[in-house]
């Protein structure tokens, strides 16, 4: 059972992006060995299909020669299906172990992606519209103290009329209890936390351990307010996916596996939710 911690994000976001940023150093080897035993790295340049669902590549379109930045890029598995499709790819993880891994698989691969570390929150080392598209999602919103400050800076580097994809891991599913074959409420849906626990470097198995993780349940409607209020419009909402894996720990069958947002940046910097 996790601590739910009082939280202040001006006083403590840089204090729990660190211990975070520490904890996915620790674990990026077992990381890798995950995306090892599924195989999809070294398939995706050639078949995209398998990381980005239909909606996604039918908004994307053409992106040869584009430039496109991946936010939290972790496995970095949408990295590569995305330079496969011919893009300039630019893969961006607080965590130096994590780009270590995917810069080793790219040379691999045989694949120009340019690697910078940074937290989402702060993208100073990229320029203002200094990209065509920028992509995040597949679990990074859980890890991120400050979702407003995060998708305001992936509006920042983006051109105007650029275009935003966010793909999140639904966050019904982020409420349950690990219990087996029943479904008992953990988390209310509306309890932000930041939730505290300590783990082990083996992330796959969830262990406890002396290393300090925190994570955060945005709803879906700070999802569709973050996107709104960095100053884009909605192209599309969708929530889809019935899969269940077994580390969900929860029967969660009939609810959706993912939460997808594609926006664009408005070419005028009027915020829409100003008028809300
Ligand atoms: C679960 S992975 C998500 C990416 C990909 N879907 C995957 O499964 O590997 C989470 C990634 O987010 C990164 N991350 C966590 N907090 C971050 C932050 N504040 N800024 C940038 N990256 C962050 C972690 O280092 C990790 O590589």
């Amino acid at each position: 059972m996790p601590l739910t911690v009082p939280f202040d994000v001006r006083t403590m976001k840089d204090r729990i992006h660190a211990a975070n940023r520490k904890r996915w150093d620790a674990a990026a080897r077992r990381w890798a060995e995950g995306a090892d035993s599924r195989g999809y790295w070294k398939r995706c340049p050639q078949e995209p299909e398998l990381v980005l669902c239909a909606k996604e590549l039918e908004y994307l379109g053409d992106i040869s020669g584009k430039r496109v930045c991946v936010l939290g890029s972790g496995d970095n598995q949408v990295v590569f299906a995305l330079a496969g499709l011919g893009a300039a790819v630019t893969s961006v993880d607080i965590s130096q172990n994590q780009l270590d891994i995917a810069a080793q698989r790219s040379k691999t691969l045989g694949l120009g992606v340019s690697f910078v570390r940074a937290d989402v929150t702060n993208l100073s080392r990229l320029a203002d519209a200094s990209f065509d598209v920028v992509y995040t999602g597949g679990h990074v919103a859980v890890w991120v103290a400050d979702l407003a400050g995060y998708y305001s800076e992936a509006a920042r580097i983006l051109r105007p009329n650029g275009l935003y994809i966010v793909n999140e891991y639904h966050p019904f599913r982020r409420i349950w209890q690990e219990s087996g074959d029943s479904m008992i409420v953990e988390f209310g849906y509306l309890k932000r936390g930041p939730f505290e626990y300590d783990l082990s470097d083996d992330i796959l198995r969830g262990e406890a351990g002396p290393l300090k993780s925190y994570e955060f349940h945005w709803t879906v409607a700070d999802y569709l307010n973050a996107t709104l209020r960095a100053g884009c419009r909605l192209l599309l909402v969708d929530e889809y996916g019935e899969e269940v894996c077994d580390w969900e720990g929860a029967p969660m069958h009939g609810l959706p596996e993912f939460l997808l947002i594609i926006a664009r940046k408005n070419v005028e910097s009027t915020n829409p939710c100003d008028k809300i």
